[in-house]
């Protein structure tokens, strides 16, 4: 145990746990979402999200990390023999998710050199699904697109490289790198967006609030799982980060300072986007409403309008942009990675290289499925699907079997309390162990209920309307793989058997 590799210093730590967290959840699809569920209102579930289960949950795994020293599958296998498949379940949703997110770092990489000259021409919508993406049917492939694959391969060879030289040489490293140019790339981004002509009219958009929307639960399920996605909370990322960190670390000040800083970006993120977009109505003539678009569409599409309008170096702009996706989603995509290196090389006993070769190798031969002509429509539907039921339903399997089954959250507290500045109160366990479960229990019933019944429906009512098959496969199938195939990986025999928690003590 004293060889577990570890974090060269406390700020290495943190930057690397902001790294994962600011990624193209906070850049892509927090304006959207926002935007889509109620502009200035949705701030009010984000708002209950993030404090009664985003916190108390990074709280909970940086706890649970320290505590154990091992990845995701290792900790819980360490916790409880029987609870093990919960982190494989983490594991193989980080997986699928690191497939598809490779992806679009290397759209964004394209993007940022296409921003020279414009090379998206007026019409950016028939550009970006045309000619870039080169879209065909649902459920086809169409063959490999070389646009995509080039600059996919460029991602791959950078995330694994940096995973080759390990936690301190590696990731740490790259993020010290990153995450400082990022956040000066970003200012100076939101600080053009909020100056441009019309800006103020975007905001007002952003921040006006249509108190309808939160009382529909779909814009509940949205905050959570922007919450989770965002601080890459339920899918072994911050446990395995956090098991890299000294025994004399401070748990709840570091996850207030990461919470605090993801969040604030992502705000910054949406004043920067809103701002622009206010722009581009009030050169257009029209309302924000009218130009605004959610996901892919809002990075690809409109932000490149936004580009070819602007008074000035638009080129420059253009770069400035697309490369904080690249930075902000490489470091996210170092860490998604980080959780089956890690836990193939505990398991199976192999080298961290090895590791590297085989996990990451995988993951990079699955993500061509989405360089081809169809994979926008594969990403689209796991992309959904993996949020929904995987990554927001591991959130309540979380808390309800370490709240529940376990009765955890007692000892945690002591653990946690027992290093950090910050003491964790009873309000932790009531956000863990009552709130948190009750809420995202209620929410993901709706939310189970509601896609069911849509496989049943007459009419389409499929998410998007896609094809019921290719729901099922893509969709249904993604999601439930990854609980199948990690509890599959509990049957195999640990090479080094894990001590157990009786051995580790509090
Ligand atoms: N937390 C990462 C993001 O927001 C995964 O993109």
């Amino acid at each position: 145990m004293s060889m577990r590799e570890q974090w060269g210093t406390r700020a290495g730590f943190i930057m690397a746990a902001v790294g994962s967290a600011v990624g193209l959840g906070n850049i892509w699809r927090f304006p959207a979402t926002a935007f889509e569920n109620g502009g200035g209102a949705f701030f009010i579930p984000y708002l209950f999200a993030l404090l009664t289960a985003g916190i108390p949950l990074l709280i909970l795994e940086f706890t649970i990390g320290h505590k154990y020293r091992g990845s995701a599958p290792l900790s819980y296998a360490r916790m409880n023999k029987k609870s093990e498949w919960i982190g494989w379940w983490m594991v193989l949703v980080a997986f699928v998710i690191s497939t598809y997110y490779s992806v679009i770092i290397g759209w964004a990489i394209s993007y940022s050199i296409f921003s020279f000259n414009l090379h998206w021409g007026e019409d950016t919508e028939t550009f970006l699904f045309e000619n870039f993406l080169q879209v065909t049917e649902a459920g086809q492939f169409g063959g490999l697109v070389p646009g995509i694959l080039i600059p996919l391969i460029i991602v791959w060879a950078i995330t694994l490289g940096v995973l080759f030289r390990g936690v301190k040489k590696g990731i740490e490293l790259a993020n010290r790198i990153f995450i400082p140019t990022l956040c000066i790339i970003f200012v100076i981004i939101v600080i053009r967006a909020v100056t441009l002509p019309g800006a103020a009219q975007g905001l007002q958009a952003f921040f006006e609030p249509d108190f309808g929307a939160i009382t529909s639960g779909g814009v509940w399920v949205a905050a959570y799982g922007q919450i989770f996605f965002s601080l890459s909370i339920a899918f072994a990322i911050m446990i395995t980060y956090s098991s890299y960190l000294p025994k004399k670390s401070d748990i709840t000040n570091n996850a207030f300072i990461t919470g605090f800083s993801n969040s604030s970006f992502e705000l910054l993120a949406g004043i920067g986007i809103f701002g622009a977009l206010g722009f581009m109505a009030s050169q257009a003539g029209t309302t924000v409403e009218e130009v605004a678009s959610g996901g892919i569409g809002l990075a690809f599409v409109v932000i490149p309008q936004i580009i070819n309008q602007f008074p000035a170096l638009s080129w420059l702009f253009g770069f400035l942009f697309f490369a904080s996706l690249v930075l902000a989603g490489l470091s996210s995509l170092i860490s998604i990675t980080e959780t089956y290196v890690k836990a193939l090389s505990e398991k199976f006993n192999i080298s961290r290289a090895k590791a590297v070769v085989f996990g990451g190798g995988l993951a990079a031969l699955i993500s061509l499925i989405y360089a081809t002509r169809g994979g926008i429509n594969f990403l689209d539907a796991a992309d959904y699907f993996i949020n929904q039921f995987g990554v927001a339903l591991l959130g309540l399997v979380e808390v309800v079997a370490l709240a529940w089954f376990m009765r955890k959250l007692g000892t945690f507290q002591s653990h946690a309390n027992a290093i950090s500045d910050i003491r964790v109160g009873g309000w932790w366990k009531v956000c863990l162990g009552i709130i948190t479960p009750v809420v995202l229990g209620y929410m993901m019933f709706d939310l189970f209920r509601q896609n069911l019944m849509k496989q049943f429906e007459t009419d389409n009512g499929n998410y998007e309307g896609y094809p019921d098959l290719f729901i099922l496969v893509n969709g249904w199938g993604v999601a439930a793989a990854a609980l199948i195939i990690g509890i599959i990986f509990t049957v195999f025999r640990w090479k080094n058997k894990p001590e157990s928690d009786a051995d580790e003590g509090a």
